[in-house]
């Protein structure tokens, strides 16, 4: 394991839990940087435990991964000897509607920080990059088949194209620069923390506020879920155990199409705060009546679906958390954690944010 690791992204939701996870693994004695931009998606209030629990282990540096001399520094700083790199945009939707911030953070972003790693370890080899990517690079399946680690990229939306670009550059780099590094690429993540723009959160809060529940299309895109902590799990293992310049998928194993996961999530909710008992639903009133199908995302992708043959036989990863136990752990989280929602909902996270990071 490595000494002091360098997370990118760290207050995002998968960031966030990935830190938890790794300061929980026994194997790791080590520190934790993170360095973040704080953008909309972080809420520095994801890793208030950390900050609590680890403060002599547990570093946080604001900045943005595209600058090269703020994260040259963070190198020298703490003598990193691992990077971990989460930080992108990485709201499909959002990259529709605006994709330049896309380029910048997943391409240019991913470009400064593989040059400041090449820099600063040179010949090394007892270090490591590891790029956290997505199945959505290699496209979009029809009803039958799997992404393979051998799959050709064929990405369609952009940031699908932005990230896939950014796993090329890494490869780019270990073929080139000798740098050791690994990818995953990894199916939709779901659980705690996950800013409320995503499908599961969005789902669950509009419930919650007796909102409409817009499903795209005719609801019958398909999925592969991970609990997120199982998808950290993975993460550990390849840093780990992977062997350099290797890509692996990390997939859930469980296929399910929007409409399916809506109707799961109206029941879940609806076993914790029935909707007679919701003051924010009309009388009379199910959940379920609030599904609306709407205009389909464009370029929709139909369906995902990971085969992850490949680290669970070579590194021994198995997923623990059955989907439908995660729903109810991550429903629970979700309707328990009022001031986390609250802090988002009211947009207060960000004049916290200006308030207690302003001067960074
Ligand atoms: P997120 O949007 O929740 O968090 C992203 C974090 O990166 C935020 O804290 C943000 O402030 C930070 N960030 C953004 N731009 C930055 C910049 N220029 N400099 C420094 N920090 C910056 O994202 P997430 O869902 O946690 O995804 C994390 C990673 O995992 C991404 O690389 C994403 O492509 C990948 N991924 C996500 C999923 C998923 O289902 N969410 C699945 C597979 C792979
Ligand atoms: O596959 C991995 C990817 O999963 C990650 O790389 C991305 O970062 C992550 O955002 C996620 O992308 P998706 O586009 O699959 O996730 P999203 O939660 O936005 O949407 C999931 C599905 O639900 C998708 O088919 C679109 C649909 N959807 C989404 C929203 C927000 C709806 O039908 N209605 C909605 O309101």
């Amino acid at each position: 394991m490595y000494n002091n690791i360098l997370v990118t992204g760290g207050c995002g939701f998968i960031g966030s839990n990935f830190i938890r996870t790794l300061f929980k693994n026994n194997n790791f004695k080590g520190n934790i940087i993170n360095i973040d931009k704080l953008t909309y998606a972080a809420n520095p209030l994801n890793l208030s435990d950390i900050e609590k629990n680890y403060k002599s282990r547990y570093f946080f540096e604001k900045s943005c991964i595209c600058n090269f001399d703020n994260t040259d520094k963070i190198f020298k700083k703490y003598n990193i000897d691992c990077v971990v790199h989460f930080a992108a945009e990485s709201h499909v939707d959002r990259s529709i509607e605006s994709p330049l911030e896309f380029i910048n953070t997943n391409i240019t972003g991913t470009f400064s920080l593989l040059e400041t790693a090449r820099q600063n370890w040179k010949e090394k080899k007892d270090v490591l990059f590891h790029h956290i990517s997505t199945d959505e690079v290699y496209g979009s399946l029809g009803e039958t088949g799997f992404f393979y680690e051998s799959t050709c990229y064929d990405p369609r939306s952009p940031y699908s194209a932005s990230k896939a670009s950014s796993d090329h550059l890494v490869r780019a780099y270990f073929h080139t620069y000798n740098l050791p590094v690994t990818i995953t690429n990894c199916s939709n993540n779901y659980g705690p923390y996950q800013f409320p723009e995503k499908l599961i959160p969005f789902m669950i809060l509009n419930m919650i506020k007796g909102k409409n529940l817009p499903v795209y299309g005719d609801g019958k895109n398909v999925r592969d879920w991970i609990y997120v902590d199982d998808h950290n799990e993975a993460v550990i293992k390849v840093i780990e155990k992977g062997i350099k310049g290797q890509t692996y998928n990390i997939g859930g194993e469980t296929e399910m199409s929007n409409i399916d996961i809506v109707n799961l999530l109206c029941e879940s909710v609806n076993d914790l705060i029935p909707a007679s008992e919701n003051k924010n639903m009309e009388k009379g009133k199910n959940y379920k009546d609030l599904i609306k199908f709407v205009k389909d995302r464009p370029g929709h992708d139909r369906r995902y679906a990971i085969n992850c043959d490949k680290i669970k036989k070579d590194l021994s990863f198995n997923q623990s958390i059955p989907f439908e136990k995660g729903i109810k752990k991550t429903v629970e989280w979700y309707l328990n954690n009022t001031d986390w929602v609250d802090s988002i909902l009211t947009g207060e996270y960000k004049n916290w944010i200006k308030k207690n990071y302003s001067d960074r």
